[in-house]
């Protein structure tokens, strides 16, 4: 078999492998294996280029390979789950400024090259490489608290960043020697790159640092179209085909978020969400509501039937869900049924309670999402709530509401609901939250974990 059939088949091979692993993403019963092959799916396609290209030894694939696998692994092995969205961001803004840079320099090899296929392809995968470089680092910055996680605003920003898109449009085609500047091409095409670099920070900072997981799954999406507008300025099928899978799966999942919340994309882009404008801060958490403790609670929990557990965003920050496991398998040694209800959006990235979860080896037959469980809460004895706040709001059912719309958790339906948290603060949306002070309401005042520990001592100790 010739080479170049070789290198064709191998990269047929590995975009196979990136489909398989995509679609293994699915489910978190495979999802360890989807990971997997997608990661040999990648080292296969970057190995083959290289050998392909001639532009590297082996030696230095194999040193580039060790040294950027040791910063990955380091990297992913030291964040925390709850910093999880800005690893992504990083990596997206590096995928973004590699795809840019691949165009860059295909621009350099042939500055002349006019407004044929190839050089609209390279205007594009810079322009989208450079704004997902740039803007990705201020996402990154904004979740790591580098900078102002508020969102930088000024007058007429939006048009200000609409007349600076307009001039990247004229500067791309005069960069291809279409508007018939006398500038030099690389002049012009440097001031474009300049002006991608600028938009990248013009498009993210408005946007406030709690909605920046769905900018990340937006960057994300970028980062491939950047990658498969650099598969088409070389000619290369595999980074078109895995460009295309992240582009279209960063979408998707911008779009189930976007849905989770019950927002659209531009609100989420222009609307400046976060503030809770209009609400009444000084009155949140007001009201009386009843309390109990640990030993209270072990007694509702422990001498009923069904118990449907509602993890949030307080769950992942105490990092109580080894103690969670142990309370669910003591009730479950006691007859008690224990389900987890999951809301899409429930803590600060997608998918982030089912990981949390997982890491407790909880079964994942026993996780179910909103939809299917949501009928059944009034038939539950107790709802137990550990950390979550937005995601179970009633006030999403009034029209007023600046939640209003967004799916939610119908726990209030069930006989008996408990709440673990450590105050009655509001959570994401920054308002009250009129479960707490319901009749059927217990509040159980703590950081979760120690008060899943004591709920462990108690639970254990009834007779
Ligand atoms: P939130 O509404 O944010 O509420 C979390 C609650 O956890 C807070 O009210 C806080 O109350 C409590 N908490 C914090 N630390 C705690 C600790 N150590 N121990 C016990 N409790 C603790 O969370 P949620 O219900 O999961 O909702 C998620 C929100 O994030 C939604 O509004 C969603 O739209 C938004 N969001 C989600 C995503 C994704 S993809 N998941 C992306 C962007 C935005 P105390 O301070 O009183 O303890």
């Amino acid at each position: 078999m010739n080479s170049e059939i070789l290198i064709e088949l191998t990269y047929l091979a590995s975009a196979v492998l990136f489909v398989v692993g995509l679609k293994r993403l699915q489910s978190p019963a495979t999802a360890r294996a989807g990971n997997a092959l997608a990661s040999l799916a990648m080292l296969l396609a970057i190995v083959t280029t290289l050998v392909d290209t001639q532009i590297l030894s082996w030696t230095g694939i194999l040193v580039g390979a060790a040294v950027g696998g040791i910063i990955g692994g380091i990297a992913a092995r030291r964040v925390a789950m709850t910093d999880m969205p800005q690893l992504v961001g990083i990596f997206n803004g590096f995928g973004g400024g590699a795809s840019a840079l691949v165009a860059i320099a295909e621009f350099a090899a042939n500055p002349g090259i006019g407004m044929g296929s190839t050089g609209v392809t390279i205007m594009i995968g810079t322009l989208i490489g450079a704004v997902t470089f740039t803007g990705s680092f201020i996402a990154f910055a904004k979740l790591q608290g580098l900078m102002t996680g508020n969102p930088i605003t000024f007058p007429g920003q939006n048009w200000f960043n609409l007349v600076v898109f307009l001039g990247i449009l004229f500067l791309s085609v005069a960069s291809l020697g279409v508007a018939g500047l006398a500038a030099e091409p690389i002049v012009l095409f440097m001031v474009f790159l300049g002006a991608a670099l600028v938009l990248g920070i013009l498009i993210v900072i408005p946007i406030g640092g709690a909605d920046m997981p769905v900018v990340i799954s937006l960057l994300n999406s970028y980062s491939g179209l950047a990658a498969s507008a650099a598969g088409f300025v070389i000619g290369n099928m595999v980074l078109i085909i895995s460009g295309a899978l992240v582009g279209a799966s960063g979408l998707i999942l911008t779009q189930l978020m976007c849905k989770g919340m019950n927002r659209s994309l531009a609100n989420v882009a222009f609307g400046g969400f976060g503030g809770s404008a209009g609400v009444d801060r000084a009155q949140i958490g007001k009201r009386p509501v009843r309390s109990a403790d640990a030993e209270a609670v072990a007694a509702e929990l422990g001498y009923v039937n069904s118990v449907v557990v509602v993890p949030g965003y307080g769950l992942a920050v105490a990092q109580a869900q080894h103690e969670l496991r142990k309370v669910a398998d003591l009730l479950e040694e006691r007859g008690v049924d224990v389900k987890y209800a999951i809301h899409p959006v429930a803590g600060r990235m997608p998918g982030h309670m089912n990981v949390l979860l997982a890491e407790a080896d909880v079964s994942y037959d026993k996780l179910f999402d909103l939809d299917e469980i949501n009928a059944d809460f009034a038939s539950t004895d107790a709802v137990l709530i550990v950390g979550a706040n937005d995601v179970v709001n009633p006030a999403a059912r009034d029209p007023q509401s600046i939640i209003a719309g967004m799916p939610i958790l119908d726990v209030d339906a069930a006989r008996r609901v408990i709440v673990m948290k450590r105050s009655l603060s509001p959570g994401f949306a920054g308002i009250d939250n009129d479960l707490f002070y319901l009749d059927n309401t217990l509040m159980f005042f703590g950081d979760a974990k120690d008060s899943m520990a004591s709920l462990v001592r108690e639970v254990r100790d009834l007779g």
